[in-house]
């Protein structure tokens, strides 16, 4: 069913409620968090991201899940698919992202739920390609990447980011769905 739950060993990714918003806006103030964007968000800010988070989900079935983990935490971030709104070389296409409070990182939980999410893209949605991207700088991100069997593809310049902007230029990853299936455990 669309829009249904991702179950992991650990997490589960779900659909976005009301209580989300508090943990949500405090991980989007966190200048740690936030080190490879252009700004951090305001609580307004990330009701509205929420809201075009949803308004993805009603219209497509899928998205940014809220990842829970179960038992321990009813918010840690979001992971999940999503159509970008700009246009660039690589549009339209479907995006993997993550974002996760800093007391979860470095435990393997994006990449474990970044698997399901790209399991639910290619056998449940039948994508061909999934993509994902960053600043170059951001290690952690493209390490997970890595992880998932994504390759490096090309740099281009953000469309919604100042040309003079340093975190302008960005790192485009790819995964077909061929290399995705050969590469399964
Ligand atoms: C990116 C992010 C989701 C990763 O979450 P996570 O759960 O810690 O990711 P994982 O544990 O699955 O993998 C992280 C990998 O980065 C590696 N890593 C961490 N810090 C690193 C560093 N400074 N240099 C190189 N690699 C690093 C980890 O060792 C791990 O790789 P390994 O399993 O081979 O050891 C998390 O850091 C985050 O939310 N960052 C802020 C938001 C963000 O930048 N989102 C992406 C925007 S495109």
């Amino acid at each position: 069913m669309p829009g249904a739950d991702l179950v992991t060993p650990r997490l589960r990714l779900r659909r976005w409620r009301p209580d989300d918003l508090e943990p949500f806006a405090a991980l989007n103030a966190d200048p740690e968090v936030m080190e490879h964007f252009p700004s951090m968000l305001s609580r307004e800010e990330t009701a509205a991201a929420v809201s075009r988070v949803e308004k993805h989900f009603e219209d497509r079935g899928y998205g940014f899940w809220a990842v829970e983990a179960p038992g321990q935490a009813p918010f840690i971030g979001f992971i999940g698919l999503l159509v970008p709104a700009f246009e660039a070389s690589f549009t339209p296409c479907v995006e993997i992202g993550w974002r996760l409070a800093r007391s979860w990182w470095g435990k393997g939980l994006a990449t474990e739920g970044a698997r399901a999410a790209l399991a639910y893209g290619f056998e449940r949605l039948g994508l061909d390609e999934i993509v994902s991207f960053t600043v170059p700088s951001n290690v952690r991100s493209r390490r997970v990447m890595e992880k998932l069997g994504m390759r490096y593809s090309e740099d281009f310049a953000h469309p919604r980011i100042d040309s003079k902007h340093p975190l302008c230029r960005h790192v485009l990853y790819r995964l077909s769905r061929a290399e995705w299936a050969s590469a399964r455990p």
